[in-house]
């Protein structure tokens, strides 16, 4: 088995990180979800009442935590904040809907990224986000972007809301989808976008299993 890097891109709520976990565990490889540090970011800026347009600030910060990614096999992946177990915390409704303003931000990104490489540069890894292919790991081996229609994904989150117990309007969770997909894609530095060499699967009619056969498909092509 090689150790191939494998990079997962695509817009919010496209079921990445599922698919990502699963597929890191059947290769035996880490997992490495980017999305949660962007989110560990704005956790930290928001509880000391940052101003998430100051660009400074946010270095400063990010310049003081460590975010650890704990993810055994099998199990959900944690994440911690200079040791401090944040997992659920950066998952909030009001996270989800500032980390796209955090990470527009070029020294952030940039400080994220070299931290990312860092994780990375032993090759076994599944990586997700949203400018892996591109621009984290330009040479990953496997390159997949993942799709699905803004309605299907609204759908799947505001089922999982259901089922976790959760409030949830189906119309709303179209906005914000929608706005954040937006505001990825238009930013200046690494926006949201299809690396040329990146196989495109929709997910939109697809399960789960059928998504991790044909990222499983493509790797055994690879290796
Ligand atoms: O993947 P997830 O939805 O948790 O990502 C949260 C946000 O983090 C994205 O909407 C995006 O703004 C940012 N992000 C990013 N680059 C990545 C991963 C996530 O800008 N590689």
């Amino acid at each position: 088995n090689h150790h191939l890097s494998v990079a997962i891109d695509g817009p919010a709520a496209a079921g990445k990180s599922t698919v990502a976990k699963i597929v890191a565990d059947k290769l035996g490889y880490i997992y490495i979800d980017t999305g949660a540090m962007y989110r560990a970011v704005t956790f930290e800026a928001l509880r000391h009442d940052i101003d998430l347009e100051d660009e400074d600030a946010l270095q400063r910060l990010v310049g003081k935590m460590d975010i650890d990614l704990r993810a055994a096999a099998g199990k959900q992946q944690h994440v911690f904040i200079n040791d401090e177990n944040v997992t659920e915390e950066i998952r909030t409704h009001n996270v989800t809907n500032s980390v796209s303003i955090v990470a527009k931000h070029k020294s952030v990104r940039e400080e994220m990224v070299e931290r990312q490489r860092i994780l990375a540069q032993r090759g076994g890894v599944v990586m997700d986000g949203r400018d892996i292919g591109t621009h984290v790991l330009p040479h990953a081996e496997v390159k997949v972007f993942l799709l699905a229609s803004v309605d299907e994904r609204a759908k799947r989150r505001h089922a999982e809301n259901l089922a976790k117990g959760f409030d949830s309007d189906l119309d709303k969770l179209k906005e914000e989808i929608a706005r954040r997909d937006k505001l990825d894609s238009e930013r200046e530095f690494a926006p949201l976008v299809k690396a040329d060499d990146a196989k495109e699967i929709d997910t939109t009619s697809l399960s789960i299993v059928q998504v991790v056969d044909k990222i499983m498909e493509i790797v055994k092509e690879t290796e």
